[in-house]
């Protein structure tokens, strides 16, 4: 479900690039390996005005593609990351049908998206085959018990309000697909998390 029109200035407002370089990006730095994105390839799924995917180019990424379901979003993020090294996609797209092969992304970033989308389930089990053995995905998310204790998401945002999620159920499904969690934080208990999981198997050689 796309966001309306409060969400979407809410999403670039300052409140939002403070939440995430305060909060999110320094817990992902501590959660992945400092040479986790050195050349690889990003993929980020409900990109919104595209602040992970510059921060994962500005961390060495070496090819990003960032898709978002709304073409508002999309040119957003294209403004946003025109001209930054590195390979960027961005494209109209959908968090659980992405398009690409089998095994080949390196980190899958997911950050406020899913408690977006209908059928979650669908996504996780879409970021678990497009990663590589030994990819990570980084996540960041709101669960069913924030969208409706907050009168702010009940009331003033729109959501998907059957078959949501608590944290329990995000990473029980994570590891339905196989991926290994590492690690999950509460950021506001039981209603903010974020965390870390992995595809086992040997990392795919990184370009040195
Ligand atoms: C709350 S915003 C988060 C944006 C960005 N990830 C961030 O953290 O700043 C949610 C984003 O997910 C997108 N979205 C919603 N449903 C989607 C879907 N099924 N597939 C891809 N993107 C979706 C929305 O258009 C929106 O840009």
């Amino acid at each position: 479900m796309l966001m309306n029109r409060v969400e979407r200035l809410e999403v670039r407002s300052r409140l939002r690039t403070h939440r995430l370089h305060r909060r999110v990006f320094p817990a992902f730095e501590r959660l992945a390996d400092p040479a986790a994105f050195r050349g690889c390839t990003v993929l980020e799924v409900g990109c919104g005005p595209g602040r992970a995917a510059e921060w994962a180019l500005g961390r060495g990424a070496g090819r990003v593609v960032a898709i978002d379901a709304d073409p508002r979003m999309v040119a957003l993020a294209a403004r946003r990351l025109r001209g930054t090294p590195g390979g960027v996609r961005v494209e109209l797209g959908e968090a659980s049908d992405t398009g690409l092969a089998d095994a080949t992304v390196d980190v899958a970033l997911e950050l406020q998206v899913l408690h977006h989308v209908t059928h979650w389930q669908a996504a996780i089990d879409e970021l678990a085959r497009v990663l590589r053995p030994g990819g990570s995905l980084l996540f960041e998310d709101s669960t069913a018990e924030a969208l409706s204790e907050q009168w702010w998401s009940r009331t003033v945002l729109t959501h998907p309000r059957d078959n949501r999620f608590s944290t329990e159920q995000f990473t029980d499904q994570l590891q339905s697909t196989g991926l290994v969690v590492d690690a999950v934080e509460q950021l506001v208990p039981g209603r903010w998390f974020l965390g870390a999981a992995h595809r086992p198997g040997p990392p795919a050689p990184r370009p040195t």
